[in-house]
């Protein structure tokens, strides 16, 4: 029997909702597949920073590198700052753990409507690889006369040859696992941007050259923002960097639904270190502890956690059982157009496994 050891970490507002319902869903997988997996919670997130003053104690980082694999809800908070939710919880995971490629698929099952007119489910399913340590959200940088009127802040993109060669072949490698399309395209805005973005392009070329039954293409990304509108079809896998990669996968998980079906999976290839699995969502105060938060981004992480963790077969398990509840039944929650509560979802995916 397998067993592996996972960090839990439901964080704020839904992320608190979503977490035990993806459990519940685990508990019905392990039963049938055959694999165990022991679970640590941890309340770290912004209730922690209200009463502790950080978002989660000191050493957590050496806590959390126990375990093979992180399940993370949500962070954001509205009376915390969401620069501090951010760097004093999931960029630190990101970045320690060396996770440098952001796997978010985007498909459109049947049975959910696009709002792009006349789509058909067979229609978009692309994922974004972005790149998840470096770029633009570096955090390199400062203030000059901080906090007086003529204030200057000065932030630093970086762009290292590794960094971008190491990303560009995930979403090689990811293209020809996926057997779609068999197509990257790299999106940049190196006409703007003369010198990182160049770099990037002549990384890609470069490593294109290892990969030679896929087939490329480059996009500035504005260019590649209209295209995911106009012709989502024509994409497979789309590599970025942190920023645009950031953007363009929000769009990606509007055009097939909802946010609610986008789910990310934070990578270390080398498996070093833990890999995070995250909703691309946030902590959605607007609609949190309603009970109808659309728990199936959570689900989706969960098929790429198993995957990763190396249980191909249940991975593909809990997305049939997704596929077939959004085709066949009308349960859904309201971002979705129906009227279900989240357990409701969950209930009727364990009813399909
Ligand atoms: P959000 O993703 O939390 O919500 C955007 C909209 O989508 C809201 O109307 C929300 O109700 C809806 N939505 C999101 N997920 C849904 C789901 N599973 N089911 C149904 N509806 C869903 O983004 P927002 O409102 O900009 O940010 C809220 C907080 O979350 C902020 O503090 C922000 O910093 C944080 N945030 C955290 C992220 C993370 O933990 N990775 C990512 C994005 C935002
Ligand atoms: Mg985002």
């Amino acid at each position: 029997m397998h067993t592996h050891r996972i960090a839990v970490i439901p964080g704020d507002g839904v992320g608190q909702e979503i977490l035990p319902e993806a459990k519940r869903v685990l508990a019905a997988l392990q039963a049938k597949h055959g694999f165990v997996l022991e679970y640590t919670d941890y309340d770290w997130g912004s209730d922690y920073y209200l009463a502790h003053g950080r978002m989660a104690p000191e050493g957590f980082l050496d806590e959390l590198r126990r375990s093979e694999a992180i399940l993370l809800g949500a962070v954001g908070h509205p009376k915390v700052p969401d620069h501090i939710t951010l760097n004093g919880l999931l960029l630190p995971i990101r970045r320690t753990f060396d996770q440098y490629a952001n796997i978010r698929p985007a498909k459109l099952y049947k049975g959910v409507a696009s709002p792009l007119a006349l789509r058909k489910h067979e229609e978009i399913d692309l994922v974004v690889v972005r790149e998840n340590t470096e770029g633009e959200y570096a955090q390199i940088g400062g203030f000059l006369y901080h906090d007086q009127p003529e204030e200057v802040a000065v932030q630093t993109s970086v762009f290292t040859r590794r960094g971008v060669e190491r990303v560009v072949r995930v979403a090689f490698e990811l293209a020809r696992k996926r057997n779609g399309k068999r197509k990257v395209t790299s999106v940049t805005k190196s006409n703007a941007q003369g010198y990182s973005l160049v770099l990037w392009d002549k990384a890609f070329a470069a490593v294109a050259t290892e990969f030679p039954d896929i087939a490329t293409e480059s996009l500035l990304v504005d260019a590649a923002a209209m295209n995911f509108i106009r012709r989502p079809e024509s994409f497979d896998v789309v590599v970025a960097s942190n920023l645009f990669g950031d953007i363009l996968s929000d769009i990606s998980a509007m055009i097939v639904g909802s946010m609610g079906l986008a789910p990310s999976a934070n990578l270390d290839p080398t498996r070093r270190n833990p890999s995070m699995f995250e909703p691309v969502h946030g902590s959605a105060p607007d609609i949190a502890f309603q009970g109808i938060v659309n728990p199936l981004a959570t689900f989706l992480c969960v098929e790429q956690m198993l995957d990763h963790l190396g249980h191909p077969e249940a991975a593909a398990d809990i997305e049939r059982s997704i596929a077939s509840v959004v085709s066949g039944t009308n349960i859904r929650t309201p971002d979705l157009g129906g009227t279900s509560k989240t357990s409701q979802v969950t209930d009727a995916v364990i009813a399909e496994l």
